[in-house]
């Protein structure tokens, strides 16, 4: 520019006009330029501008895969130590697996907190030491325990085990027979309320009277009347744990087995306490003991053994009731049946006709019969039946009316049901001239 300006210059100096042409040329080029500078300018500016708006959100992106990146590497490091805690899970209980088998034994003496004998499931007795993290407290004669197999240290104590049988018979559901449901009966009812519930529910009245409440009650009386239904029904109403045995299960094939049966019963009726242990068919092990004979005999006898010293280890008031059952009371062992263990003995006789009214009552609750059906005449025409004879009559009667397809029972049904029980009963009779010792 400044080159132009001094050519023109040169040219034509000598004129004013041209010189003012010149001058307005020139100031009018430069006022186009500087336009264009400032358009140039702002250009660039606009330019910086944007560029600086991309950058910015570029480096928005780039934080947030940053951040992303960040909580990923987070994830698997988590990750990460999560498998290898498995892992070492997994190794220690492969060693485990791999550790020898641990020896069984018994605890017999406590010397003091290092030094214990133990008998091991061999036979011989050990002085062994015990490992640091038992409690010595926990260390008592009986406890079971495991051994190393070459120290024979005690490696940990055992929880004391029942035998599977004895589990067996504790009864979780209660029963759901209830008195309702028994007919006649009333004074034995009471009576046993007295002896079993009442002691369970309500200690504190003897505690006041001073006296011990019984410890257990039997009942005894000719088959089908009632014993065992009436056992149920004491179980219903009372909340205590119930444990029913049928005697023959305590008799066993080894030496010492039968005995250890009623040990752990007892035992385990201790531990569930308040508890209720009905022994049905008490005779199969309460006979009463005689010349044995046979190793049979001698073995039934050990467990009747075991049955009274574990009847005579009980607090009077602890909350273990025993409840025996049997049809053969004859020949029930004496000890059995002196006081201090079943204090009360309740008989339950063949119902009368009252009786047999209410139990024909009860079995007749849920059947529908006509106008026809005359209960007490029934009763009267059922002497020397028992309460299950009773059911199969009303049972029977059902048959006889759904043989005639009628919606009913009549009276006749009933007749027709007592002569055809009468029939079978006989035919009993005959075929088991013995006795009913196992009804
Ligand atoms: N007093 C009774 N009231 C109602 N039903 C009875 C009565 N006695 C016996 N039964 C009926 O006879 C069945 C057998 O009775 P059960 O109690 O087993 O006799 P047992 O005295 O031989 O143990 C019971 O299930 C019940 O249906
Ligand atoms: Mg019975």
């Amino acid at each position: 520019m400044g080159d132009i300006l001094r050519t023109e210059t040169a040219q034509d100096t000598q004129n004013p006009e041209d010189l003012y042409r010149l001058y307005r040329s020139l100031s009018e080029q430069l006022r186009d330029q500087l336009v264009q500078i400032e358009n140039d300018k702002r250009e660039l500016e606009e330019q910086l501008n944007k560029r600086v708006l991309d950058l910015e959100a570029r480096n928005m992106e780039l934080r947030e895969q940053l951040r992303q990146t960040d909580a990923d590497r987070r994830y698997i490091e988590t990750k990460k130590m999560q498998y290898e805690r498995e892992v070492r899970k997994l190794k220690s209980e492969s060693e485990q697996l791999r550790s020898p088998p641990l020896i069984i034994g018994t605890i017999t003496d406590v010397i003091d907190a290092n030094r214990v004998i133990v008998r091991s499931s061999a036979g011989p007795r050990f002085l062994v030491r015990s490992s640091q993290n038992i409690t010595p407290e926990d260390l008592k004669p009986g406890v079971r325990c495991t051994l190393n197999q070459q120290s024979l240290a005690i490696v940990e104590l055992l929880p004391t085990s029942f035998d599977a049988q004895i589990y067996g018979m504790e009864v979780v559901d209660s029963p759901q027979e209830t008195y309702a449901d028994i007919g006649g009966l009333e004074a034995q009812i009471n009576e046993i309320k007295e002896a079993v519930e009442l002691p369970l529910k309500r200690p504190d009245l003897f505690l006041r009277i001073g006296i011990d409440p019984p410890k257990g009650v039997l009942l005894h009386g000719p088959p089908g009347t009632g014993k065992t239904l009436l056992a149920k029904a004491v179980a219903h109403e009372t909340n205590a744990h119930f444990m029913r045995v049928v005697g023959s299960e305590l008799v066993q094939k080894y030496i010492g087995e039968g005995a250890r049966l009623v040990r752990e019963l007892f035992e385990l009726g201790k531990k569930r306490a308040p508890t209720i242990i009905f022994i049905d068919e008490i005779d199969a092990v309460g006979a009463s003991r005689t010349e044995a004979n046979t190793s049979g005999d001698r073995e039934v006898q050990r467990t009747l053994m075991q049955l009274l010293a574990g009847m005579d280890g009980f607090e009077n008031r602890g909350d273990v009731k025993i409840i025996g059952a049997t049809n053969r009371i004859d020949i029930l062992d004496r000890a059995l049946l002196r006081p201090g263990r079943f204090d009360r003995i309740i008989e339950i006789p063949l119902p009368d006709i009252k009786g047999r009214l209410s139990i024909l009552k009860v079995h007749t609750r849920a059947l529908s019969m006509d106008e026809s059906v005359n209960l007490e005449e029934i009763a009267a025409f059922t002497d020397q039946k028992n309460g299950a004879d009773l059911r199969a009559i009303c049972m029977e009667a059902g048959m006889f009316a759904i043989r005639k397809e009628r919606a009913s029972i009549t009276h006749q049904d009933f007749l027709w049901a007592i002569e055809k029980v009468a029939n079978d009963f006989n035919r009993h009779r005959v075929a088991d001239v013995e006795g009913a010792m196992f009804a």
